[in-house]
């Protein structure tokens, strides 16, 4: 089938190398022609695992470029809608992009199309979308609205495409359903997985895939209704965490414990410093908002928000905790993405508390494998040090604080590590390492929702024991 995506983010894009991968004739349109002779060079904007391996495969080919919108639309079978919804300063989403683009697309359709969202909007954005291509001209019998929201994960994106849980597809006519489903086949069918060189199935979903097909009211509400219940996975074991360090429970033990139920599940029961990305906060906020407008006041999603803010201040105080004093300090970031397997700053836990610690007086020696650039574009260029390596970041630090999931940083030399550092303090904010390990390795180790520990005899690059241990008097 002939397909336009609209909008060449993280979304647009991955959906568009994809959809050309399964055996589609693609063009990814965007207004921000840069990006568009980027991408025509052969380049990714974006840092996302097999990108480069299927832009390389289909540009030029299955794939290609362009920011003529009204072209694409007439060469298509269906337009695919996946421009940015961002908040707006009340929480709720701004859809002025989505209204833009369905109004151009009304004035190029000229024969049956589907036009479906692909992008994290309200309830009811179907409705809209139709009502303003009528509005502007379209035939009505010329396009259907459909709602195909996207649960990819950023960093896993193009396997989470091709390995999906399952396939959400809201359309409210036989016909448009119908195209939807053929536009899936080679997913839903298994066609694709029978394929030679085909992209690895790092997700562990079954094969093939299943599709869910629904009204188009029920595909919107699907989207954000999951994103909000994750955030509040994410919120509850924090919640949760906190109270295993009050009372010195362990949340690893206690996660294996819960997660164990079936109707539980494992996943997305990791404590830390709190959920970020453009997806939960954006969605949270948006999904309340649409709660308001329709009557219902949904307290809880303002709890799982709260959660997620308090547990910054609480990692902030872990740090003051183990260090006294702040200002001054030398403190080693391993970490500014959101989370790992992304160059993503957006709404990064990480990037606040480096703010927080700046405004402090602390001097910040960062590494990150991929955001280092943007962080660079977002953070005060004082105080801040961009390194090439765990390594450097850590030479002569006061401590050690880990702010994203890299896997990297869950297999570092432990021993390279403590002759880096001033003092072999590691504030974990994301339960990388193993409490006795860190402690038999030589460090005072903090994380979350586990206890404390630190070695007896503390050495660190030759320095007298006392300063240390005196140093993190507050955790004893
Ligand atoms: C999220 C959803 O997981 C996707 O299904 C959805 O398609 C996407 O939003 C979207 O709406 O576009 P993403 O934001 O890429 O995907 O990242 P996640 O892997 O969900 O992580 C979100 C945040 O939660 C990160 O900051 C992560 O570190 C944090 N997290 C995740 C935890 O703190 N604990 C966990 O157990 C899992």
């Amino acid at each position: 089938m002939r397909i336009a995506v609209v909008g060449s983010g993280y979304v647009g894009l991955v959906a568009a190398a994809c959809f050309a991968e399964i055996g589609h004739s693609v063009i990814s349109i965007d207004n921000d022609r840069d990006k568009i002779a980027m991408l025509q060079r052969g380049e990714s904007p974006i840092h996302e695992e097999f990108l480069p391996e299927l832009l390389a495969r289909h540009r030029g080919g299955k794939l290609t470029f362009s920011s003529d919108l009204p072209a694409a639309v007439k060469n298509c079978d269906a337009v695919f809608i996946a421009v940015g919804t961002p908040s707006t300063e009340h929480g709720d989403a701004d859809l002025s992009y989505v209204e833009q683009v369905s109004r151009e697309v009304a004035s190029a359709i000229d024969g049956y199309k589907i036009v479906v969202e692909k992008s994290t909007v309200p309830v009811f954005t179907s409705n809209w979308i139709r009502r303003v291509m009528l509005l502007d001209g379209a035939n009505p019998d010329h396009f259907d609205v459909a709602s195909n929201p996207e649960f990819l994960r950023e960093g896993t994106a193009v396997g989470d495409f091709l390995y999906p849980d399952r396939i959400v597809v809201g359309a409210d006519t036989e016909r448009c359903a119908a195209l939807l489903r053929k536009i899936y086949e080679p997913l839903t069918s298994g066609e694709y997985y029978q394929q030679k060189n085909i992209i690895p199935n790092t997700t562990g979903a079954s094969i093939p895939s299943r599709i869910i097909v629904t009204s188009t009211k029920s595909a919107e509400l699907i989207k954000h209704a999951s994103n909000a219940f994750l955030a509040t996975k994410i919120s509850f074991i924090n919640a949760v965490a906190n109270i295993c360090e009050a009372v010195g429970a362990d949340i690893k033990e206690v996660c294996e414990g819960i997660g164990s139920d079936a109707r539980i599940g494992r996943r997305f029961l990791n404590p830390g410093i709190g959920y970020g990305g453009s997806c939960f906060p954006k969605d949270l906020k948006a999904f309340s908002s649409v709660a308001r407008e329709t009557g219902y006041d949904f307290r809880l999603l303002q709890e799982v928000m709260t959660i997620n803010a308090d547990q910054r201040a609480r990692f902030l105080r872990k740090v003051r905790s183990a260090l006294w004093t702040l200002k001054g300090k030398k403190l080693a970031v391993l970490g500014l993405a959101f989370k790992g397997g992304t160059d993503d700053i957006r709404e990064s836990p990480a990037i606040e508390i480096v703010k927080d610690l700046l405004k402090e007086g602390c001097e910040i020696q960062a590494f990150d494998p991929a955001a280092a650039e943007r962080a660079r574009s977002v953070l005060p260029t004082h105080g801040i040090n961009y390194h090439a390596s765990e390594y450097e970041a850590a030479d002569h630090a006061d401590a050690l604080l880990i702010l994203t999931d890299w896997p990297e940083f869950a297999r570092l030399d432990l021993a390279r590590l403590k002759t880096a550092m001033a003092y072999p303090i590691v504030i974990d904010g994301r339960n990388l390492y193993d409490p006795a390990l860190m402690a038999k390795a030589g460090f005072i180790y903090s994380s979350v929702g586990r206890a404390d520990v630190q070695t007896p005899v503390v050495r660190a690059n030759g320095k007298a024991e006392k300063s240390a241990t005196a140093m993190q008097g507050k955790t004893e």
